[in-house]
């Protein structure tokens, strides 16, 4: 049987610290190797044709860590914006980021404006890099432009207008390394999400990891609270 590619895949890169930790390297170079994977998933992704991706970079709670490896996370998102822009836009992927912008730097927001506006036209993958990113803190602010907006009555399925950034809900969850918790990731879209969740640390996670995801995927009975054939 022909195998069914979700349309949004979102991802939890869980793991990268452990990965270091294993073999007596610094946290940080754990996390550089989680962006080579994070590359390579890309690529892939938008080859066997899925629309959307988003993948949780940095959380709000993130912040909590020690101050070496926040501005480790930090550097390594600028790096990256620089040395990704070209293949970005070869590989034809619309760029977007989803999270608050507070106490991110004006030199990295400028960065993420640019090239989100860059790739806006471009038709392959959108990527979604959630970036001082937290699911309440989303859900909040969404109600508050909703109250600024004057509108007194919404219903549920125009919710989604205010998100950070108006797409469709994730149909697969994947998470990394093995913790079964969402983590405020993406409260409101994962409603009905399938959940896979994989021991492989995300600096493991290959093409070979995501097939197996996509496969669980597709082994799976989606009734939205439905009845099967009803
Ligand atoms: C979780 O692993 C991972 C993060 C907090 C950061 C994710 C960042 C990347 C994959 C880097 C690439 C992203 C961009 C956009 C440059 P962890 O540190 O919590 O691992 P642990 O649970 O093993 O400690």
């Amino acid at each position: 049987m022909e195998s069914k590619i979700p349309n949004h895949i979102a991802i939890i890169m869980d793991g990268n610290g452990r990965w270091a930790e294993k073999r007596g390297l610094p946290r940080t170079l754990g996390h550089k190797e989680g962006a080579n994977a994070l590359r390579k998933i890309i690529t892939y992704a938008g080859k066997i044709g899925v629309k959307y991706l988003t993948v949780y970079a940095f959380s709000t709670e993130n912040w909590k860590r020690s101050k070496d490896e926040v501005d480790a996370l930090m550097f390594l998102f600028k790096t990256y914006l620089k040395n990704e822009e070209k293949s970005i836009m070869k590989n034809n992927v619309r760029f977007l980021v989803s999270g608050r912008k507070d106490d991110v730097s004006p030199s990295l927001l400028e960065a993420i404006k640019k090239l989100e506006d860059k790739s806006k036209n471009n038709t392959g993958l959108t990527l979604n890099i959630a970036f001082n990113y937290g699911g309440r803190a989303e859900i909040v602010d969404a109600v508050n432009s909703i109250l600024k907006s004057g509108i007194d009555n919404l219903a549920e399925e125009d919710f989604s207008k205010y998100l950070y950034n108006n797409i469709p809900d994730p149909e697969l969850l994947v998470r990394t390394s093995g913790e079964l918790r969402i983590s405020n990731f993406l409260l409101w879209q994962i409603a009905y999400s399938e959940i896979y969740i994989t021991d492989a640390l995300w600096p493991d996670f290959d093409e070979k990891e995501l097939d197996k995801a996509i496969e669980s995927y597709n082994g799976r009975d989606r009734r939205f609270g439905g009845v099967k054939n009803a």
